[in-house]
C-alpha cells in the first residue's frame, strides 16, 4: 500500500464557506473514518472516495442542543427517539442532550442503562443523557455516575413531568455530590415555593386564562432561584447551568456570579428571543411553556446578554407533546412545552440575516460553547482537523415558511406554525456520513451514540469539602470507632 492510498479520504465538501467561531473561509473539508482529516485549500484535498459540491453553502460544525425531551421511554405518542433525532436532523443538530423526566425518569443505573440502549437502537444522531438530580435518588447517584451521563438535571420548580423539587437542604447536599463529581447540573431555575401558592390561590378563585400561568411565574421565581442556585454552586464548587432564561432580570444575579467566578453558565431559547405575550392570543394554549414567555420588554436585554456572552448556549427546550394536550380550555391542564429541535437553525439564521448577529457569533452559542461547557471540545462543536465530522451545510439564502404539519417531530403543533424564515439547514452529516440530505432523512436509525464515553470535563473544584454532609458523617462515624476502641 503506497502513501497516497492510505491518505484516501472517504469524503471531501468542497467549494463551501466554513464557518467557526471567529472567522468565515473559502476551505474543502477532508473527511475520514468519521472525522475532519483535512480543512484548507481545495488543491490540497487528498483524493477521496466521494466529493459533496457545497458552493453557495455555509459550512458549520453542527447544533448542539444541550436540552431536549424526547420522551423516550414514556410518552410514545408525544416523541421517542427515532422522530425526535430525525427532527434534530432536519434542523441542522448533530448532538441533542436529552432530560430525565421521561417514564420513569432517569433516576437510577438500570433506567439509564434501559434509556442508552433505545437512544442507540433508534438515534439518527449523537446524544447525551442528562440524569436526575433528586431528593429522593441522592442513593443512586454514583450508578448514574458509572452508567454514563452527560450532565444532571435538577428541578428547583414543578413542571412537566411533576417531578419532586428538593428543598434548599436538599439541594446543598446534592451540589456537594455533583461538585464532587465534576459533572455540570442543569437547572430548571423557577422557586418552586412561589409558584405552587401563587397556582392554587389562582385555582381556587376560579382563574384559569392563560395569562394565569404567566401571573403565577413572575421572573421574581427565576431571580430567586438563579440567586440561590449560585449561591449554593459557589459554597460547593458545583457547576451549574441555568436553563431557558426567560427575563430580564434574572440575567444580574447571573452576570454577578459570572463575576464572582462562579462556574455558571447559561441557556436561553428562541422563544424567548422571539415571541412575547403579544402573541398569546394568536396561539392560546400552545405557546404555554415552562417558564413563559414574557412581556416583549425582556427581549432586547436577553439578547444582549447572548450577544455579549453572559448566556452562552441557544438551545431549544424542545418539548413536545399532542395537539389536543396543548388546546385545552383551562390552563392548568394544558401541557407545557412545544416541539423547537427543528427550527431553532433556520429561525436564528434568519437573526443573521437581518443583521442581528454574525454567522460566527451563531457558532459560538449553538456549537463551541455547548461543547466547551461540557466537556466535548473539540471533539464536538469545532470543525478542526480530529473533530468528528458533525456538519450542518445551511443555504443563507433559502427562504422558507415553517408548518407545523411539515415538522418530522411527532407533535404538530407549535407557536412557530406559518414563520417565514430566511437561512436552513440542506444537508446534515453526522461523524461522516449524511442524516439528512436534501431536506430528506437518511437510512440512519441507528446511527447515533453517546458522547458521555468522549466527555473529558475538567478537573473537580470542590469547595468548603470539610462541610459537606459526607464529610461530616465521616467524621463522626471515625470518631465514633476511636471511643470503642
Ligand atoms: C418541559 C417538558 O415538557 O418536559 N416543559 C416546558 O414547559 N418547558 C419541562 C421543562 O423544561 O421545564
Ligand atoms: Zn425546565
Ligand atoms: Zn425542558
Amino acid at each position: 500500500m503506497n502513501a497516497m492510498t492510505a491518505m484516501t479520504a472517504d469524503l471531501v465538501i468542497r467549494n463551501g464557506k466554513v464557518v467557526s467561531p471567529d472567522a468565515v473561509i473559502e476551505a474543502s473539508i477532508a473527511i475520514k473514518d468519521g472525522r475532519i482529516l483535512a480543512i484548507g485549500a481545495d488543491s490540497a484535498m487528498p483524493p477521496a472516495k466521494e466529493v459533496f459540491d457545497a458552493a453557495g453553502m455555509h459550512i458549520l460544525p453542527g447544533a448542539i442542543d444541550d436540552h431536549v425531551h424526547f420522551r423516550d421511554p414514556g410518552y410514545p405518542h408525544k416523541e421517542d427517539w427515532e422522530s425526535g433525532t430525525a427532527a434534530a436532523a432536519f434542523g441542522g443538530v448533530t448532538c441533542v442532550f436529552d432530560m430525565p423526566n421521561t417514564i420513569p425518569p432517569t433516576a437510577d443505573g438500570d433506567i439509564l442503562a434501559a434509556k442508552h440502549a433505545i437512544a442507540a437502537s433508534k438515534a439518527h444522531i449523537d446524544f447525551g443523557l442528562y440524569g436526575l438530580l433528586g431528593d429522593e435518588n441522592l442513593a443512586t447517584v454514583p450508578e448514574l455516575l458509572d452508567g454514563g451521563i452527560i450532565g444532571f438535571k435538577l428541578y428547583m420548580g414543578n413542571t412537566f413531568g411533576k417531578i419532586a423539587s428538593p428543598d434548599t437542604g436538599a439541594t446543598l447536599e446534592l451540589f456537594e455530590v455533583a461538585a464532587a463529581s465534576g459533572k455540570r447540573v442543569s437547572l430548571h431555575a423557577e422557586n418552586n415555593d412561589i409558584m405552587e401558592r401563587r397556582q392554587k390561590r389562582l385555582m381556587a378563585a376560579g382563574i384559569h386564562d392563560q395569562f394565569a400561568h404567566l401571573a403565577a411565574r413572575p421572573p421574581v421565581v427565576a431571580i430567586e432561584a438563579v440567586s440561590r442556585a449560585a449561591i449554593l454552586a459557589e459554597w460547593t464548587g458545583a457547576r451549574i447551568h441555568v436553563l431557558h432564561i426567560s427575563s430580564a432580570d434574572e440575567l444580574r444575579p447571573l452576570r454577578e456570579a459570572k463575576a464572582r467566578g462562579v462556574d455558571i453558565t447559561g441557556e436561553t431559547c428562541p422563544h424567548y428571543l422571539m415571541l412575547s405575550t403579544d402573541d398569546y392570543t394568536r396561539v392560546p394554549g400552545v405557546i404555554a411553556v415552562n417558564p413563559p414567555v414574557r412581556e416583549s420588554r425582556n427581549q432586547e436585554p436577553i439578547w444582549r446578554a447572548l450577544i455579549d456572552g453572559a448566556i452562552d448556549v441557544i438551545a431549544t427546550d424542545h418539548a413536545p407533546h399532542a395537539p389536543e394536550e396543548k388546546t385545552r380550555n383551562d390552563i392548568w391542564t394544558v401541557d407545557c412545552g412545544f416541539p423547537g429541535v427543528e427550527t431553532q437553525m433556520p429561525l436564528m439564521l434568519t437573526e443573521v440575516n437581518a443583521g442581528r448577529m454574525s454567522i460566527s457569533a451563531y457558532v459560538r452559542m449553538s456549537a463551541y460553547n455547548p461543547a466547551r461547557i461540557w466537556g466535548l471540545y473539540p471533539r464536538k462543536g469545532a470543525l478542526l482537523p480530529g473533530s468528528d465530522a458533525d456538519i450542518a451545510i445551511v443555504d443563507l439564502g433559502r427562504e422558507h415558511t415553517i408548518r407545523d404539519a411539515d415538522i418530522q417531530s411527532r407533535s404538530k403543533i407549535s407557536p412557530w406554525d406559518g414563520r417565514k424564515v430566511k437561512g436552513l439547514p440542506i444537508h446534515t452529516i453526522v461523524r461522516g456520513r449524511f442524516v439528512m440530505k436534501d431536506r430528506k432523512l437518511m437510512d440512519t436509525k441507528g446511527w447515533g451514540q453517546s458522547v458521555h464515553k468522549i466527555q473529558q470535563m475538567p478537573k473537580p473544584q470542590v469547595r468548603n469539602a470539610e462541610h459537606t454532609m459526607q464529610a461530616i458523617t465521616a467524621q463522626r462515624s471515625a470518631g465514633r470507632r476511636e471511643q470503642i476502641a
